[in-house]
C-alpha cells in the first residue's frame, strides 16, 4: 500500500485496529438479505478500507458494499491502486467516489442508502458533519468520530468552544477526558434531535486526536437525557463537583477554607460512561478470532489485527468504563500535599474502592484516578502512600 503525501499516521495504528474490531463486529448476527454497507467517508489513501476488506471481512459469508470516499479528487488514483487487492475478496463491493462529504451523505438520505458503520475522519472538528452522518445511518449502526480540533474542547479556545459544541470548555488537569465527554455531548444532541439514542463503546486520545466510538439506536433510553451534564472545578483547592443538566441547581461551596474559591464550570458535556465492557471484551473476542482465522495465512513477522499498543489501550478502557465523571490528576494532589511524589495509582484505587468508594485507574490520560470519593477522602489516602509503593 502507498501512503501518498500527508495525511497517513502511523500512530493512529490503534484507532486503525479498532475500526477493524468494530467493522467485523456489524457482521455478526447480520442479515444476509441485504448487503452491510461500511462508508470510510474521508478515506485519505484508503488503509482503513483496504483493512476492512481484508482483515475484518475475513472469510465471513456476508455481503459488504464497501463505500470509500475522499473529497479530493487527486488522490484518486491513489486510493484505487491501493484498494486493487479488494477487486478479487469474495463478497466486497467497492463504491469508490470523490465527494465532499455532505453531499454523498445527502445522497444517500435521500436514496434511502443507510450505513451499518461510518468512520468520520476529518481535519479538526467534526461536528458540523454529524447530523448528516447520523441521517445516513442505520439503526443499530455504529459510527466512529475523530476530532484534531484539540484547542476547543480542552479550554484552550473558549470561544471556539461555544461555537463549535454550544458549550464552556474550561482548562482542568483531565482536558483529555473533558474533550472527549463535549465530543459525545456534541453526538448526543444531534442523535435526541432525531429521537434516536446513542451508547458508547469506547473513547480514547493521545492528546492530539479525540476519537468516540457510538451506536445509534433506534430510540431515546428512558433517563438517557440524564447523562447530559456540568463538571466544575475550583483551580486554588482542586475541589469538583458534578449536576447533571435537568438537576441543576446551585454549587455548593468548594473546599478552599476561606470560601474565596470559584468554581470554573464545563459543559453542558457527556457525564455518562465513556466505554461499553461488554463490547470491548466483545471487540476481543473477535480479535482472537480473526487471528486465529489468518494465522494459517500470516507469514513470518506479519501482523496482527491489534498491535500490542492496542491492545495495551483497549485493556486500560476494559479496566475503566468511564463512570464517574470525576478524574484526579495523582500527580496535582501529591502537589497539593507537598508529597514526594505522586502515590502508585493502583495501591490507591485498592484503598479507595476499601473505603466504599468507586475507584478506577483512568483509561484515557495515565496518572489519573476516577473515583466518587470527596477531595478530602481522595488527600488523606493519597497522604498515606507518602513515600510508599511508588
Ligand atoms: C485525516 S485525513 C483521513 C485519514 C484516513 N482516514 C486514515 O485513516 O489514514 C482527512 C481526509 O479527509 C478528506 N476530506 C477533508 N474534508 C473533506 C470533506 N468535506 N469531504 C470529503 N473528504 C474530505 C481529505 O482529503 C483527507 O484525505
Ligand atoms: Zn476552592
Amino acid at each position: 500500500m502507498q501512503t501518498g503525501g500527508g495525511f497517513f499516521r502511523p500512530d493512529s495504528r490503534p484507532a486503525r485496529d479498532f475500526s477493524v474490531l468494530i467493522a467485523a463486529s456489524t457482521l455478526l448476527g447480520a442479515s444476509r438479505d441485504h448487503p452491510l454497507r461500511w462508508l470510510d467517508l474521508m478515506a485519505g489513501c484508503g488503509i482503513r478500507s483496504l483493512r476492512w476488506g481484508l482483515e475484518a471481512k475475513g472469510a465471513s459469508h456476508q455481503p459488504v458494499e464497501l463505500w470509500v470516499n475522499d473529497g479530493d479528487q487527486e488522490r484518486g488514483p491513489l486510493l484505487a491502486a491501493n484498494l486493487e487487492p479488494l477487486q478479487t475478496c469474495d463478497g466486497v463491493s467497492i463504491k469508490l467516489s470523490h465527494q465532499p462529504a455532505e453531499r454523498l451523505l445527502r445522497e444517500a438520505y435521500l436514496e434511502h442508502r443507510f450505513f451499518d458503520l461510518i468512520d468520520l475522519d476529518p481535519f479538526g472538528c467534526p461536528n458540523a458533519l454529524l447530523q448528516s452522518t447520523l441521517q445516513a445511518m442505520r439503526f443499530g449502526g455504529v459510527l466512529l468520530v475523530a476530532s484534531t480540533d484539540g484547542r476547543s474542547p480542552t479550554g484552550h479556545d473558549r470561544f471556539a468552544a461555544v461555537r463549535r459544541f454550544g458549550a464552556a470548555a474550561r482548562a482542568h488537569p483531565s482536558s483529555w477526558e473533558l474533550a472527549l465527554r463535549l465530543q459525545l455531548a456534541a453526538i448526543a444532541r444531534e442523535a435526541w434531535l432525531l429521537g434516536r439514542g446513542l451508547d458508547p463503546l469506547f473513547s480514547f486520545s493521545d492528546g492530539r486526536t479525540f476519537r468516540v466510538a457510538v451506536r445509534m439506536r433506534q430510540r431515546i433510553r428512558s433517563g438517557e437525557e440524564q447523562q447530559l451534564g456540568f463538571l466544575a472545578r475550583c483551580d486554588r483547592c482542586g475541589d469538583q463537583a458534578l449536576q447533571a443538566m435537568l438537576d441543576l441547581q446551585g454549587w455548593r461551596p468548594c473546599a478552599c477554607t476561606d470560601g474565596c474559591g470559584r468554581w470554573a464550570v464545563s459543559g453542558p458535556l457527556w457525564i455518562g460512561p465513556l466505554q461499553d465492557v461488554s463490547q470491548i471484551n466483545g471487540l476481543l473476542e473477535i480479535s482472537a478470532g480473526l487471528d486465529a482465522a489468518s494465522s494459517l495465512g500470516l507469514s513470518e513477522g506479519q501482523d496482527r489485527t491489534l498491535a500490542p499498543r492496542s491492545r495495551r489501550m483497549l485493556d486500560g478502557l476494559l479496566a475503566d468504563p468511564g463512570q464517574p465523571a470525576c478524574c484526579w490528576s495523582t500527580g496535582e494532589l501529591s502537589r497539593r500535599l507537598q508529597l514526594k511524589g505522586p502515590p502508585a495509582i493502583e495501591p490507591l484505587v485498592a484503598a479507595l474502592r476499601a473505603s466504599g468508594h468507586s475507584a478506577s485507574v483512568s483509561g484515557v490520560m495515565a496518572g489519573q484516578v476516577r473515583t466518587n470519593a470527596p477531595l478530602g477522602i481522595l488527600l488523606r489516602r493519597c497522604s498515606e502512600f507518602d513515600g510508599k509503593d511508588r
